[in-house]
Parts: structure tokens; sequence; C-alpha cells
């Protein structure tokens, strides 16, 4: 069959998205083959080309919110909650591995684990939530190093957020100011819809994280119970210690100053 445009042959499904090549790379580790490997190995797959996506808009949303386009702000941010929420329930899928054919593999990982997740650990510095110590811990890995590093170095999308609220006029120096200038967004929405909009999705956002870390909690506790992870942390106790990281800790108190207004 020749194209409309003389292409012999024309550009077909599996080779626009690269489906051969995509369908060899789930490399088993197991021998023989433990039959929920393969879930497990698509799984963490999926969540990586997820965590891909939102960089692509929050990196974009970063340059909207510089050149002070609200619009193209809230699309990309509407985006990124609506890919978080199938992220967070797609965690129980893993649910479905008997615990016992998910111990036949387990030990083949060792000592890998999603605590090297460079793109989850992107994700949490571009959001706002960078910490030296995560970055030290990839500095044997060059290419995960220098991404993180830039990350780390570069405003994230929280400060890009003040920024634009600051040149709008609001005071954003300390976190009081950062946190009264949200009760204002919030006592008087539709006199900042824009920016009402914004902060809504960015606390969105936050919750979703927070929502996968609990979800993600529980699935490994249902899986493993108290054992240690194959990344060497104490498992469940330690990622019960990361379930109060917040981006945007100024959002959620806003919520705890907020105060009636006579109906307008
Ligand atoms: C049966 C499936 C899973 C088990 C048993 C499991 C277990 C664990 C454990 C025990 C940790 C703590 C670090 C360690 O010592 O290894 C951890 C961390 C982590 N896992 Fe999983 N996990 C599973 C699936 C997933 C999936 C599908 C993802 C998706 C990307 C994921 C992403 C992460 C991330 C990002 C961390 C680091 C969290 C943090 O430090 O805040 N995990 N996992």
């Amino acid at each position: 069959m020749t194209s409309e445009y003389g292409k012999n042959p024309p550009l077909s499904y599996n080779e626009y998205l690269k489906v051969p090549e995509l369908l060899k790379l789930q490399r088993t580790l197991s021998d023989p083959v433990s039959h929920d490997e393969l879930l497990f190995i698509i799984i963490h797959q999926t969540y990586e080309l997820w965590f891909n996506q939102i960089l692509h808009e929050i990196d974009a949303t970063i340059g909207w919110l510089d050149e002070g386009r609200p619009f193209r702000v809230n699309h990309s941010l509407r985006a990124v909650v609506s890919i978080e929420k199938i992220m967070v329930s797609q965690i129980h899928i893993l649910e479905s591995m008997a615990q016992i054919g998910f111990l036949e593999f387990r030990d083949k990982l060792n000592p890998a684990s999603g605590f090297q997740s460079m793109q989850f650990r992107e994700l949490e510095f571009v959001s706002g939530q960078k910490d030296e110590k995560i970055l030290e811990f990839f500095k044997f890995d060059a290419f995960a190093y220098s991404r993180l590093k830039e990350r780390f170095e570069k405003p994230s999308l929280g400060d890009a957020f003040w920024a634009m609220l600051s040149r709008e006029g609001f005071s954003v120096g300390s976190r009081e100011e950062k946190v009264s200038s949200v009760v204002e967004i919030l006592t008087h929405p539709e006199k900042h819809p824009n920016l009402f909009v914004m902060q809504d999705l960015l606390i969105e956002h936050d919750e979703n994280i927070s929502l996968w870390r609990y979800h993600h909690v529980l699935m490994v506790e249902r899986m493993l119970g108290m054992k240690r992870g194959t990344g060497g942390s104490e498992g469940v106790g330690y990622l019960m210690s990361t379930l109060t990281k917040r981006f945007f800790p100024e959002l959620w108190e806003a919520r705890t100053h907020l105060k009636a207004e006579p109906p307008q």
C-alpha cells in the first residue's frame, strides 16, 4: 500500500510507537520464569513513563509561570493531577500478585529498589522537596546525578508560583506573607480566579503524591509485612516516615487561617 504522499510503506501504528522495540524491554531475571515478574516489570516501567510525562508538564508549567500565562499553567497542571490519579490507583494492581509468587523472584532484585527511581526524585525536587542526602545518594550514577543536580539548583514549581504572585502585587518574602497571600486568594476567589484555580491544582498535586505514598506503603505492608526493603531500608517503617512530606506547606497552612466572610 502506498500513502497519499508517496511514502512506501506508509507510517504504521507499530512503527510510530516503536512497539516491537517496546516489547523487548521487559527482561525477567527469574529462571525458571516466575509468572508475576512480567507484571512487576510492566508496572514499574509504566510509572517511569508517567513520571516522564509529568516532568514534561511541570517543566512547561514553570515556563508558563515565568511568562505570566496562567491559562497555560492551569492547563498543564490539570494534566499532571489527572495522570497522578491513575498513578495512585495503579499501585493496587500489584496486590493481585500472590505474596508467595512475589517472593519467588524478589531476592533477584537485590539491591535495586524504587528508592533509586531517578525520575521520582526529579519529581520531588522540581516540586520543591529537595534533599541533599538524596542527591548525594546518586553520586555514583553520573546520568541520574547530573539530571538531579540541575533540578536541585534550578527554581522549583513553588519558587515559580511565588514569583508570579509577587509580580501580581502580593508580598511573598516570608512564610507568613506567603500564607497571607493564599488566604487572600481563598477569601476572594472571584477577584483572583486564575490564581484560585492554580493554588487548588498545586495543592491537589501535593495531595496526590501524598496519596501515592500512603497507597504504596499499605501495598508494601500487604505484600511484605515488616520485612526489610531490597534497597536496604527497614521497609514499612521507613516509608511511614515519608508520609508527612509536603511540597507546598504554605498552601496547607493557609486553610487553617481562613475565616468566614459575609456572603458577597
Ligand atoms: C511489590 C511491589 C513493591 C514493593 C514490595 C515495594 C517496596 C518498597 C520498599 C520496601 C521501599 C523502601 C526502600 C527500600 O528499602 O527498598 C520502597 C521505596 C520506594 N518505592 Fe516501592 N515497592 C513496590 C512497588 C513500587 C512501584 C510499582 C513503584 C513505582 C515507581 C515504587 C516506587 C518506590 C519509590 C519511589 C520508593 C522511594 C520512596 C521514598 O523514599 O519516599 N515501588 N518500595
